[in-house]
């Protein structure tokens, strides 16, 4: 969305050189008033003092100005803004051949083949879409028409998306908004440091899988019927979750034996942002595969580019409906060669690699900075997916919301290092960089957030 505000006219001009300004003062203060109206909708980073970015490279953002700032949350971008090697692979694909998938191309199986390596054998059908929403939606018509049951399971606080469809199954979005759908059904967030079962839990993983199973009972009493569990790998919204072992696995077998499917949002956390693995949800091991994996945001490093990835099964009776699927975009020579380029730096550049070191090491850092400052409840994160959860005392572990606004706010003003906040209250300070992040970024981030914490 952008507002352009009302130009001038002759008799504004007139009125402001010889009028009495009562009337310029009055239709100021009403223009202003609907237009800050509708900026709440759409919100800017900063909004006390946006920045204005004019280009970027790598993990750093560049103002009008020439000031430099490093980026700790662009996650889209995720081999490093503007990275030559994929603006020259897009640039090279628009110049020779851009269609739909119409007609036969390549890259659209090269793109295919080289995902499918880094799945599990079973998810071996690809729809490619144009955004994380699109591949979430199409994941509920494919959980739809296959299981031909309509309720969803989703966890508190989730957010999967901007259609409709997902607002209604995202509790982070349906709370503020006309409520909660009678076909979606929310289980609680496995959250180990604020959650039901904590970390003394024996096996939290199972304690939580369980809320799961009496909710599918639950479901099952009023007569309806399961068709799919959405949850991200990583509940990013929900605070930086880590997700309590066995607990993926556990609800997978729960959802299944009500005949629904499991759905991996990996639109956030994909792309060996966690390191040690290419997807998060293979940190719950090997015996593990989802039904259905969307993924998108890192997937075009900022080109429109998502895709959903299923079983033969799942896609068939998807296609056994006689609807086709058509997206015009989704697929393209152009976004599949952009696809292919990420994945080669991926590789090349050892971003995985990079995301476990940095990862470990802004890790140890923050946890160094929880000995000295009791305003740091917890340190969490896996890769370059880390959080700080800020709390006002350490025993009820109360949310210490202003005081991470403050920290945002000072991070960018005093050192120009742009981080936000995450969690039900906003009390979780995210790290979510381009995967060049590098040591030094890591350091530079600790040391300004001991000094801030410290005055
Ligand atoms: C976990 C998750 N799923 C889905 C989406 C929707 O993706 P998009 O904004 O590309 O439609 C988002 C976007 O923030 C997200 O964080």
């Amino acid at each position: 969305m952008c507002i352009r505000h009302r130009r001038k006219t002759p008799e504004d001009t007139r009125e402001e050189k010889h009028g009495t300004g009562k009337i310029q003062e009055r239709r100021h203060s009403s223009d202003e008033e609907e237009i800050n109206r509708v900026k709440q909708s759409c919100r800017l980073f900063y909004s006390d003092d946006p920045v204005k970015i004019v280009r970027a490279r790598g993990q750093y953002l560049f103002d009008e100005n020439g000031q430099r700032y490093l980026d700790c949350i662009s996650n889209v971008h995720h081999v490093g803004h503007c990275h030559p090697s994929i603006t020259k692979a897009a640039a090279a694909q628009m110049d020779i051949l851009n269609t739909n998938t119409r007609f036969l191309h390549d890259n659209i199986i090269l793109y295919a083949d080289r995902l499918a390596a880094t799945l599990p054998e079973k998810l071996c059908v690809f729809y490619f879409v144009n955004s994380g929403s699109e591949a979430n939606d199409l994941a509920l018509r494919l959980a739809q028409q296959y299981t031909q049951h309509q309720d969803v399971v989703v966890l508190d606080h989730a957010y999967h998306g901007h259609l409709m469809s997902l607002i209604d199954i995202s509790p982070y979005k349906f709370r503020k908004l006309a409520g909660q759908k009678e076909w979606v059904h929310v289980a609680p967030l496995p959250d180990t440091y604020r959650g039901m079962y904590r970390e003394n839990h024996p096996d939290p993983g199972q304690a939580y899988a369980d809320t799961v199973k009496d909710l599918i009972e639950e479901v099952h009493s009023k007569g309806r019927k399961i068709a799919a569990f959405f949850a991200e790998s990583l509940p990013s919204v929900g605070g930086q979750i880590i997700l309590p072992h066995g607990y993926s696995a556990k609800v997978a077998e729960y959802v299944r034996s009500a005949g629904g499917v499991f759905v991996a949002d990996e639109v956030q956390t994909g792309f060996g942002r966690v390191g040690s693995h290419f997807w998060a949800f293979q940190l719950e091991g090997e015996g593990f595969c989802p039904d259905i994996v969307t993924m998108g945001k890192p997937m075009g490093n900022g080109h429109p580019l998502a895709c959903l990835a299923t079983t033969a099964e799942i896609a068939g009776a998807f296609t056994a409906n006689g609807v086709e699927y058509f997206n015009t975009f989704g697929g393209n020579p152009v976004s599949c060669a952009v696809g292919l380029a990420v994945l080669d730096v991926i590789e090349k550049e050892d971003l995985r690699g990079n995301a476990m070191r940095v990862g470990a090491h802004l890790k140890d850092l923050f946890t160094k900075l929880q000995m000295r400052h009791q305003i740091i409840g917890e340190v969490r994160g896996v890769g370059l997916f880390v959080g700080i959860d800020l709390i006002t005392d350490r025993e009820k572990r109360t949310p210490a919301t202003e005081t991470a606004a403050q920290l945002v706010k000072r991070l960018k003003e005093e050192d120009k290092i742009c981080v936000s906040t995450d969690g039900p209250w906003e009390s979780v300070v995210k790290f979510k960089p381009p995967m060049c992040f590098s040591i030094e970024d890591a350091e530079l981030v600790a040391q300004c957030i001991d000094r801030i914490l410290t005055g």
